[in-house]
Parts: structure tokens; C-alpha cells; sequence
């Protein structure tokens, strides 16, 4: 592993089994990421993103293969250091926003420190920052139902950047937001991993998204058909 990979997956399987019927959604799959990378994983639906991103963060684990995130073997960790690794080094952003319903804007950010013990004066502070960071310093009071779903993503942004995370993973952030928010989400993503150096995995089959990853992992069936430069680079 060189020392400026992230991320490292290596002969990466996941089948389930239903009802006697085996789905193989993810095919020894490889690839790394490098710290201070957007990495953007692409392919029609049923490819295997999902799969794959959760499994690289811990949510889910491989039928074969190993995942290694900043140094810790994710493939071999016990539950209670996938709790720690999704606390401290894996920040997670979903389609579906995924914030809690009864918290404020603010308080959803701050929940991931609240796990991680940050005092309640450091935690006000970080909050602030980092909503005045995705743009919405004045939001801080709302609740998801009181802003439009553009602005929910920037909050789930926010939150899965409280921690500081070395690396995020966002499954298709863009998906439920009209083009226009969505890229303004993506130029966000952009920002973040260009000013804060962290590395992001990013499933999309958003073409204007992929135009901003530095590399495009392409996976069809469950196989990584391609990797290739994106043609902005
Ligand atoms: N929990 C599950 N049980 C059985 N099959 C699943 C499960 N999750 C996903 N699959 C199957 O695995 C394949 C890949 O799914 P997924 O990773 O969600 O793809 P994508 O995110 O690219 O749309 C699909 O064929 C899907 O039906
Ligand atoms: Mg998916």
C-alpha cells in the first residue's frame, strides 16, 4: 500500500443469498483511492454501487476480499472498531439525506460530535463553522421539514464532515435533487475535498458529477469494467 492511498480494495466479492437464488452484486473488485482524491463510482442501477460503498465504509462485509481505510483493515475489524472507524475516519452522506426529523439543522450536525464526546462549547463552535461552510450559516434553527432538499444535502454534508473525517462516502448525493442543486451539491463536494485534502468516493450516474471526479471507477454487473482519468482532469 502506498503511503498515499486512503483506500484500498483488493479482490473485493459480496454475494447474497436469497431463497436459494445467489445475486453476485459486487465481482472481485480492486482499486485505491489516494488521499486528496474524488473518486467517482459510476454504473446503472443494480451495478453494485451500493454494495460496494458500503462495504468500503464498514456497513456492510465482503463474501471475499479485504478493505483497508487510512490503515485500519475494515474486512477484519470487530463491530466496536467499525462503530470507532465510522465515528472518526468515514463520514457517510446517503440519497435520502438521512437526517433526523426533530433536530434542528445545527443539532444534526452536532450529533456525530456527541458520540464522540466533543465538549458542548467546542461543539457549538465546530457546528457553526461548518454550516457557515456548506452555506447555511443562517439555517442553524430550521428542521429538515423547513428547508428544501438542496439544502438538507448541504446539512448531511456538514454532518458527515463533523468529525473531520479523512474519507466520505456519498451514495448517489445528488440523486433526488433537480439538476441545478444537484451540481451546485457536487461543486460543494469539489470544494471540500480541495481545500480540506480528504478523499471522497462518490456513486453517481449524474454525468455532470463525474466531470468533477479526478478518476471514474466504472462498474457493470458487479465488475469494474474501467477506470478511467475523467476528461476534466
Ligand atoms: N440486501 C440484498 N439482498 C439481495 N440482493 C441485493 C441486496 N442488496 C442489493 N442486492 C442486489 O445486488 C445488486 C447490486 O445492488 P446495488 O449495490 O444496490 O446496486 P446500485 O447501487 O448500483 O444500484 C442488485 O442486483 C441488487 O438487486
Ligand atoms: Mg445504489
Amino acid at each position: 500500500m502506498s503511503s498515499d492511498d486512503l483506500v484500498r480494495v483488493t479482490g473485493v466479492s459480496r454475494d447474497y443469498r436469497t431463497s436459494g437464488q445467489v445475486v453476485h452484486a459486487v465481482r472481485e473488485v480492486s482499486f485505491t483511492a489516494g488521499r486528496g482524491e474524488l473518486v467517482a463510482v459510476r454504473g446503472r442501477s443494480g451495478a453494485g454501487k451500493t454494495t460496494l460503498l458500503n462495504m468500503v465504509g464498514g456497513l456492510d462485509r465482503p463474501t471475499a476480499g479485504r478493505i483497508d481505510v487510512a490503515g485500519h483493515e475494515v474486512t477484519a475489524a470487530g463491530e466496536r472498531e467499525l462503530l470507532a472507524l465510522r465515528r472518526d475516519t468515514i463520514g457517510f452522506v446517503f440519497q435520502s439525506f438521512g437526517l433526523i426529523p426533530i433536530l434542528s439543522a445545527a443539532e444534526n450536525v452536532g450529533v456525530p460530535m456527541r458520540l464522540a464526546k466533543v465538549p458542548a462549547a467546542e461543539r457549538e463552535q465546530r457546528v457553526a463553522v461548518l454550516l457557515e461552510m456548506v452555506g447555511l450559516g443562517g439555517h442553524a434553527a430550521q428542521r429538515p421539514y423547513e428547508m428544501s432538499g438542496g439544502q438538507q444535502q448541504r446539512v448531511a454534508i456538514a454532518r458527515a464532515l463533523a468529525n473531520d473525517p479523512p474519507l466520505l462516502i456519498a451514495d448517489e448525493p445528488t440523486g433526488q435533487l433537480d439538476s441545478e442543486t444537484g451540481r451546485a451539491v457536487m461543486d460543494l463536494l469539489r470544494a471540500l475535498v480541495n481545500e480540506r485534502g480528504m478523499t471522497a468516493l462518490v456513486a453517481t450516474h449524474d454525468p455532470t458529477l463525474v466531470e468533477l471526479a479526478d478518476r471514474v471507477l466504472v462498474l457493470r454487473d458487479g465488475r469494474m469494467v474501467q477506470e478511467a482519468a475523467s476528461v476534466a482532469a
